[in-house]
């Protein structure tokens, strides 16, 4: 099988990619290796990926449709495609929201059309985000709840990638999985993100900054959960089920456990041997205060089934922290 991964350079692309590899796919990754955060960790996964065999790399923005047209034509068939591409993060849309409709809108379409026009593609799964549920204070999220009131406009466009996806596969019936990330962390993690910005600053013995002073819970699930579940999306397409029911599905993928996030301070401390400084700050624009993942569908569909929880994915992040950086 070839499939095609885009954020190949990317913290859940580069854990796919090699995942994929492992199990003997030929995999052909896309990334644009923007500047959103230290590209040498990019180019540091990128590297590993191009030792192994059956990894081929074309470096592209998916916002530049020109471009992204002339490359699928290169690629050649593909049995399926992974997109994990996009401009994540939700503080950052409140400053560079053009980011997120090039990347995640534009992305997202230059993705969808080539998809109609790949005779050979069985199934296109892409990454959602619990974002989608905004304000939602029904808990846990269920993919059968209302998501129309998106908190910032990085959930909005993830949104909206699953509005134009159910369009496309109605329209061109060809089989599309949707994936809701929840807080996605370990090894070569996004140094926006929570765990590393708080491994780097107790390390350093720098205040963090804990927004809603620290009252808040998250869903935080391990990456290799998560890349199981979406190898196990891939797997498995959704049926087509005639004109009521095209072939595209959604799934929250989280641990299943919404977590204090003065608990996963406490794992961090714990694992740098360190206490915190914390600076407590009020709740941040477009923040939620909680999620919490329902899998059933994920579970009984996919087989998913997240087992690690913070007590033993954090410790293995300040490991890969710590070695990485020589901390
Ligand atoms: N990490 C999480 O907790 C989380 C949670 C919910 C959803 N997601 C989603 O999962 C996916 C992967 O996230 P991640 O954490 O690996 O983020 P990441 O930023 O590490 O990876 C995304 C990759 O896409 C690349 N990219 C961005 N714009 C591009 C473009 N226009 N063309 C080509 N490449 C482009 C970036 O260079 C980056 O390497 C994203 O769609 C993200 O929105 C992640």
């Amino acid at each position: 099988m070839t499939v095609l991964v885009t954020g190949a350079a990317g913290f859940i692309g580069f854990h796919v990619a090699s995942a994929l590899l492992a199990r003997g796919e030929r995999v052909v990754g896309v990334d644009n290796l923007n500047a959103y955060y230290d590209v040498d960790l990019k180019k540091a996964r990128l590297a590993r990926l191009e030792e192994t065999p059956g990894f081929t790399f074309h470096r592209l923005d998916l916002g530049d449709r020109a471009a992204a047209e002339a490359a699928f034509d290169r690629i050649g068939p593909l049995d399926g495609i992974v997109h994990l591409a996009a401009q994540a993060g939700v503080r950052h849309s409140l400053t560079e929201p053009h980011a997120y409709i090039e990347a995640n809108i534009t992305g997202h379409l230059v993705i969808l059309e080539a998809c109609r026009r790949l005779p050979d593609l069985k199934h296109l799964v892409y990454a959602s985000s619990s974002s989608v549920y905004g304000g939602n204070r029904k808990l846990p999220f269920a993919i059968e709840d209302p998501v129309d009131r998106p908190l910032s406009l990085y959930g909005a466009t993830k949104r909206a990638d699953e509005l134009m996806s159910a369009a496309y596969a109605h329209l061109f019936r060809v089989p599309m999985t949707g994936l809701r990330f929840f807080t996605v962390y370990g090894p070569w993690g996004r140094p926006d993100m929570s765990a590393y910005l708080f491994t780097k600053a107790i390390l350093a013995g720098e205040p963090i900054r804990v927004f809603n002073k620290g009252d808040m819970r998250r869903d935080f699930t391990y990456i290799d959960d998560i890349v199981q579940g979406v190898l196990a999306a891939l797997d498995h397409p959704p049926s087509d089920g005639g004109e009521d029911a095209p072939p595209h599905r959604l799934y929250n993928l989280g641990n299943h456990r919404s977590e204090p996030l003065m608990r996963f301070i406490g794992m961090i401390e714990e694992a740098c041997g360190r206490k915190a400084k914390l600076d407590l700050l009020p709740m941040q624009p477009g923040d939620v205060r909680e999620t919490f993942a329902d899998i059933t569908a994920a579970a009984n569909d996919l087989g998913f089934a997240p087992r690690t929880p913070i007590d033993e994915g954090i410790p293995q992040f300040v490991a890969w922290f710590r070695e990485y950086h020589g901390a």
